[in-house]
């Protein structure tokens, strides 16, 4: 598809859509629990569809109705063996929550994906999962999918010390350990986003937590709950980074999810002398309205305890630093590699191409800015947040024509971003 280029100033409001990461808890705790599970703000995506189809499959009851989805939960030990293999699609968190809820279920499920999730690691899950007894096979050393799970009701609890900052992991292992007797230990490498802990709590489960430290006693039973579920930062990031790049913006972003553990997007543009404001905010949503406009940038270094709280908004991030005066590092991130596709190697191969001083490292990114981006026909690689990048750099790229191929990969997180685009884009 041609891309916009030579943005005039963006101006206007936007709710983006519900959060992908509380979307899928929200659907896998409905179908854990006993009761209805009635979800409002849930995102509609292939992603969350992926999850949503896994749970029919499942022999759980599950409608849509104007603006809410209904789940009838009987409880995870009334799940029932699929009929055919669940297709993860694009999903690497369908994938890894799922096969830690399958790992504690008396029969043998095969998950398989797309091309790009099908070169995605699952040792992180398969190791950890197959020490508290479940028997889990993937391709080759990496235990990449299609992987096949034969779970067990008799699941030993373990004390697992993370190897790697990963809030898939951390989860495969807790939705293990609720249909676990016994007290299973999780322990972080970092702190990273919280939303399974939370969702547990709000279905009336039970976990203690100490920094870094997760105890959590099984079988637990949960129970169907009213969710509402805020607008995904990991999306509003784009507009973020749009309304402060893309000269004379002033934008505002209503209903963003701000769980601590994932607004270092917010942090970052402030350092970076980012023109941003925090309103309305709701404490039990954890949400706010986000008021963004133009600004002059600096470069800054950016790693450690940070990077699980914006692991996602890197690529958008790099972009953002190609526009800031200075020099940016970004450290401790070897992690991108393993995304939706090798997100380091993608990001720089882009922005290089269209005229960006950048450099990949092994675990990150060297930025020097500011650069004047020119057009570049590029190709998402299967990766949606590649794809938005390179859609919202274009907007800075003052002639020529620019074409993304690949672009349908959005519709993993964000099926109306481009008429988003539009809501913000007045010719
Ligand atoms: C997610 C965790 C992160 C993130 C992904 C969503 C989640 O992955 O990149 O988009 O919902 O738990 P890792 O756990 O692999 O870091």
């Amino acid at each position: 598809m041609q891309l916009k280029i030579n943005a005039p100033a963006l101006k206007g409001s936007l709710k983006v859509p519900g959060d992908k990461s509380i979307s899928h808890r929200a659907v896998i705790f409905g179908a854990m629990a006993h009761g209805l599970t009635e979800i409002r703000g849930i995102l509609k995506s292939q992603d969350v569809k992926a999850t949503i189809a896994a749970f029919s499959h499942m022999g759980v009851g599950i409608v849509e109705k104007a603006d809410c989805l209904f789940i009838y939960g009987k409880g995870y030990e009334a799940l029932q063996a699929p009929h055919q293999d669940l297709d993860m699609g694009n999903s690497g968190t369908s994938m890894r929550l799922i096969s830690g809820l399958l790992a504690g279920q008396n029969f043998t499920t095969t998950l398989k994906g797309d091309a790009s999730l099908s070169r995605r690691p699952m040792d992180r899950i398969a190791i950890p999962l197959k020490q508290m007894g479940a028997l889990i096979e993937g391709q080759g050393d990496k235990q990449v999918p299609p992987l096949t799970i034969r779970g067990t009701k008799k699941l030993r609890p373990v004390s697992y010390q993370l190897p790697v900052a990963s809030a898939q992991v951390k989860s495969a292992i807790l939705l293990a350990a609720l249909q676990t007797e016994g007290e299973t230990q999780v322990i972080e490498k970092e702190l990273t986003r919280s939303h399974t802990e939370e969702m547990i709590q709000a279905f009336g489960g039970h976990l203690v937590q100490k920094g870094k430290n997760i105890l959590i006693k099984g079988p637990q039973e949960l129970q169907g709950q009213k969710v509402e579920i805020p607008g995904d930062i990991s999306s509003a990031a784009f507009w973020m980074v749009a309304a402060s790049i893309v000269a004379g913006s002033q934008i505002k972003l209503e209903n963003v999810g701000i769980n601590p553990s994932r607004t270092g997007i917010i942090d970052v543009l402030k350092q970076m002398g980012g023109k941003l404001t925090i309103e309305s905010f709701d404490a039990q949503k954890m949400s706010a309205t986000i008021k963004v406009s133009y600004a002059k940038l600096k470069g800054i270094e950016i790693g450690g305890e940070l990077i699980p709280r914006l692991i996602d908004e890197l690529p958008i991030i790099a972009l953002l630093a190609t526009q800031a005066q200075g020099q940016t590092i970004i450290r401790d991130a070897a992690e991108l590699r393993l995304k939706e596709t090798d997100r380091i190697a993608a990001v720089t191969s882009i922005l290089q191409a269209m005229g960006a001083d950048i450099q990949a490292t092994s675990d990150g990114m060297i930025i020097k800015g500011k650069s004047q981006l020119q057009a570049y026909n590029a190709d998402a690689q299967l990766d949606h947040r590649i794809a938005m990048m390179t859609a919202i750099a274009a907007l800075v790229v003052k002639k020529g024509h620019m074409e993304l191929k690949g672009q349908a990969a959005i519709e993993t997180s964000y099926p109306n971003f481009f008429k988003d685009l539009e809501r913000l884009y007045h010719d």
